[in-house]
């Protein structure tokens, strides 16, 4: 039995404060086991998530509760484009969707030193993953900038048809002076950032 299933659902255990912060290499296998649980997100191994969690932790944010990681977001800022953040997976516990979390990972994930220079968002999706397109159409709409969309990895040409095309999603070019100034959307108000 691995720590992900000898956990304590969220809902069994008191409320505490939820903090956001960017992961550390102990948090990879938490992590690990929370993509492993989320629909939509392709599992990947150990090592990758520790590489998350190390070399790419600055751009990144995962969510706590309870010593429980409940929600993450990996990024970099791809080499050759210093303006732009791009955001390879997302994952939010089910008992925790739905309460503006992700957009406030994000948000912190933006307003960190890491991302001074950056302009754009860069995601992509599958055409069926209508929350993952919600929170970054949502996400656009709030920072007032275009959304642009087209296929980065095409079904045929580039999966062989293992896997659904990957729509790029591009957003931006944006300010991030909307986003520090707004107070956070978070509902449950404990919501600590650090
Ligand atoms: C996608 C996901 C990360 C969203 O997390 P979340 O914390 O529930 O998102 P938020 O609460 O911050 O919502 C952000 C916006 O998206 C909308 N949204 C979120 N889930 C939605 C859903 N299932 N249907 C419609 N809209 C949705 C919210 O209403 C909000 O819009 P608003 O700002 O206009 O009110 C979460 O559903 C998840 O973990 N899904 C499984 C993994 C996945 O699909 N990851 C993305 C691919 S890598």
């Amino acid at each position: 039995m691995n720590s992900f299933q000898e956990g304590i659902s969220s809902q069994e255990r008191p409320r505490q404060k939820l903090t956001i912060r960017n992961p550390k290499p102990t948090d990879a296998i938490s992590v690990h086991n929370l993509i492993r649980a989320s629909a939509f997100v392709d599992d990947n191994s150990p090592y990758l998530y520790l590489l998350v969690c190390s070399h790419f932790a600055k751009t990144s944010a995962i969510a706590e509760r309870n010593g429980e990681t409940v929600g993450v977001i990996s990024g970099y800022i791809p080499p050759e484009q210093p303006d732009t953040l791009f955001v390879w997976q997302v994952a939010v516990d089910p008992m925790m969707r739905r309460q503006g979390l992700a957009r406030t990972m994000l948000k912190s994930m933006l307003l960190g030193e890491a991302c001074k220079n950056v302009r754009f968002i860069d995601t992509t999706v599958t055409a069926d993953n209508s929350a993952s397109r919600r929170l970054f159409t949502s996400f656009a709409n709030k920072l007032d900038c275009p959304l642009n969309e087209s296929v980065l990895f095409d079904r045929k040409e580039h999966f062989l048809n293992l896997h659904d095309s990957e729509h790029l999603l591009r957003i931006g070019p944006f300010s991030i002076a909307p986003l520090a100034n707004e107070e956070t959307n978070n509902p449950t108000k404990e919501l600590e950032t650090s």
